[in-house]
């Protein structure tokens, strides 16, 4: 089977990095971006194979110069995985214009212009992927700003799946419930905060990394062939029940 070239954005942490190890391991071509060059030399010092790019995706320049950089070494990409996305959870009344501008740029515009780019050198029958959240699936108090951005890229699976449909592209959206990452996990919240985020999950445990990249992996691959448009729930159950 020839390799893929697959594109994670965000991939020296978390679930990027989950995503990166698992279509490596499968033998595809895997490139990461992040901004933190260090941290994207560990993760090549670990994992030779997977390719990494210091690239701010909210950066417009840096998202232009990513595909071309892709485009010279790679040729193409097959799979887009759109993961970046920064966390803020403040009531609408808190929250300044320059908070909104920021978030609305990484966790929307980000994601939309990148897959702009990507589109000029995906060929046809590519696969994308946007990481969502589950907490636009839900009215939740401080998840405002978070949540919309989220429900905007969400939409983006909706729309792309027809608008790419000429072109044979699938496009999907996932939205993961509580995963131990960097930017969130159970130790920063302390134990009891932990222990009633837990509570309301059917499985009582916050997800891993590894239940998250299975999904991807698994949406980027032919036996998805027909899952197109989608926002897939990753959390445990949490979204499907009320629990009291
Ligand atoms: N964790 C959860 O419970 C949870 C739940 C629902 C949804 N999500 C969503 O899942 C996605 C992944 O989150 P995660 O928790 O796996 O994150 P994470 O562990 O904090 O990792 C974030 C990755 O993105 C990179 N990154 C951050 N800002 C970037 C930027 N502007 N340009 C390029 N790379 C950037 C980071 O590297 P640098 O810092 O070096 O740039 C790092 O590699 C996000 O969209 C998040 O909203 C998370």
């Amino acid at each position: 089977m020839n390799k893929r070239v697959v594109l994670i954005t965000g991939g020296s942490a978390g679930m990027g990095l989950s995503t990166a190890i698992k279509f490596s391991e499968n033998g595809d071509k895997v490139i990461i971006t992040g901004r933190n060059q260090q941290k994207l030399d560990e993760v090549n010092k670990k994992y030779p194979d997977i390719y990494t790019i210091a690239s701010d995706v909210s950066n417009s320049k840096d998202r232009k110069d990513l595909i071309n950089i892709v485009n010279k070494i790679f040729g193409r990409i097959d799979i887009l995985f759109s993961n970046v996305g920064v966390g803020i959870f403040k009531a609408l009344t808190e929250i300044s214009e320059n908070e909104f501008d920021e978030i609305v740029n990484i966790n929307y515009k980000a994601s939309f212009f990148l897959i702009q780019e990507a589109l000029k050198i995906m060929p046809d029958k590519g696969r994308i992927i946007i990481n969502a959240s589950w907490t636009h699936h839900r009215g939740l108090y401080s998840s405002s700003l978070y949540g919309s951005t989220k429900a905007a890229i969400s939409h983006l699976a909706k729309t792309l799946a027809i608008e790419l449909s000429p072109r044979k592209i699938n496009v999907n959206a996932i939205s993961p419930g509580y995963i131990n990452t960097e930017q969130f996990n159970e130790d920063m919240l302390g134990a009891e905060i932990a222990k009633e985020r837990k509570s309301q999950v059917p499985q009582n445990r916050f997800g891993e990394t590894s239940e998250i990249s299975g999904m991807v992996f698994f949406l980027a691959s032919n036996e998805a062939s027909y899952i197109n448009g989608q926002d897939i729930l990753i959390d445990g159950g949490m979204t499907a029940v009320h629990n009291y």
